[in-house]
């Protein structure tokens, strides 16, 4: 393997050739090295709340650890169609409701679900990269509509409306992952008329909507429109449960009843555990994602700050725990900009293409590491976008 890339020769399905995730690759490379500041990975520092854990405990003594409904427990559900109710004010029953091996799972099963092998998919670029590698492995054909940087990463709707008419599916993803915005409701409203006048399926990944300043976020699936959409949430970013495996979807019942087949083909069906987990962070209330978003806040504000200072920020983030950074002084290959941070100031990024083609000349930071970690390693990226390259001691 160089690169990155798979050999083509041995592998042969449909990502042979495909670039790896450059957030992965970037975390194979710092492992080799001392003393990294990690700004790589979408991932809370923050340990799984404490009830939640202790209810897993009691589980497993109690031998819960066999498999469940392959669409998940009516216990889960029937708490999930409550919560989405009240906080999405989306209509649903645990009938619309599948729970997922995470958020990841819900957007292959939903895609799978819903086109055809050679169907386009709209994935906003830049973009979380699951969502075109889930495109690929299907056989369905990425569609990349722009995100606008100097209008704080929101789509382009014209490009939008010029590329529908060759989709079949619009992913989108508010909050975004990496560039931290958050889309308003009229923008949510032009898109679903985009969707409509094509007849297109829209997958909104809302596995962010914890993690939002300022603004009160909006579910597409709320504006009016809910056969057509399908939307998917997570238990990892908001309550940091990324290793509990735990997302779902709401979705019209046909879709609902599909994506069941594809996750019993894929996992058959959700972590037990997980579950048991998932239901006691609902019960235990929203406190302690509260209290994490009150960090992320603080972590977010100092870093815009420092990053304001040193003219490197893009656009202020408005949600998630992401920050796009200019580092186009150092040129157009994040790939090579995130290696020559790694090598020379021990920081480990996100290269900016790894999210789409428009990613040139920028890494993303994750603001879910201390902030002290987050602090250095602005001021070291500053250091070298200044011209300061000397390894600090
Ligand atoms: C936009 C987006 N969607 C989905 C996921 C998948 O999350 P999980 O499978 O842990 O729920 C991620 C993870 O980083 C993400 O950034």
């Amino acid at each position: 393997m160089t690169d990155g890339r798979v050999d083509a020769a041995l592998v042969r399905g449909p990502l042979a050739g495909a670039r790896r995730s450059g957030i992965r690759a970037m975390m194979d490379r710092a492992a080799a090295l001392e003393g990294v500041l990690h700004l790589e990975l979408g991932e809370p520092d923050f340990p799984t709340p404490p009830h939640v854990v202790e209810a897993v405990e009691r589980a497993l003594a109690g031998g819960q650890v066999k498999y469940t409904l392959s669409r998940g427990t009516l216990e889960l559900r029937e708490l999930l169609a409550e919560k989405v109710r009240e906080q999405n004010r989306l209509e649903a029953s645990p009938e619309r409701l599948v729970v997922t091996a995470g958020g990841t799972a819900a957007v292959y099963a939903a895609f799978a679900s819903l086109a055809a092998p050679g169907e386009g998919v709209l994935i906003p670029d830049p973009g979380w990269p699951g969502a075109e590698l889930a495109t690929t492995l299907l056989g369905l054909r990425p569609l990349r509509y722009r995100l606008l940087p100097e209008d704080g990463y929101r789509p382009d709707l014209d490009q939008l409306e010029t590329l529908a008419g060759d989709a079949r599916v619009l992913f989108l993803n508010t909050p975004s992952n990496p560039t931290g915005a958050v889309h308003e409701r009229d923008t949510l409203e032009r898109m679903l008329e985009i969707a409509e006048r094509h007849g297109l399926v829209v997958v909104a990944d809302e596995v962010y909507e914890d993690i939002v300043f300022d603004v009160d976020p909006v579910s597409i699936g709320s504006l009016g429109s809910e056969g057509r959409v399908v939307t998917v949430f997570s238990f990892s970013k908001g309550y940091a449960m990324t290793g509990w495996r735990v997302g779902y979807a709401v979705a019209p019942p046909d879709v609902a009843e599909a994506m069941v087949q594809v996750a019993e083909t894929i996992v058959a069906c959700p972590s037990s555990i997980g579950q048991v987990a998932a239901v006691a962070a609902l019960q235990g209330g929203r406190e302690p994602v509260l209290a994490m978003l009150a960090e992320y806040r603080h972590r977010r504000d100092t870093a815009v700050a420092a990053l304001r200072e040193h003219d490197l920020l893009i656009a202020e983030p408005r949600g998630t725990f992401y920050a796009m950074v200019d580092v186009s002084t150092l040129g157009a290959d994040s790939f090579a900009i995130a290696g020559r941070l790694l090598e020379e100031q021990r920081i480990a990024t996100a290269p900016g293409e790894t999210f789409g083609p428009s990613g040139t000349g920028t890494v993303r930071l994750s603001l879910a590491s201390p902030p002290d970690v987050v602090a250095e390693a602005i001021e070291r990226i500053a250091r070298v976008t200044r011209g300061e390259t000397a390894v600090p001691a």
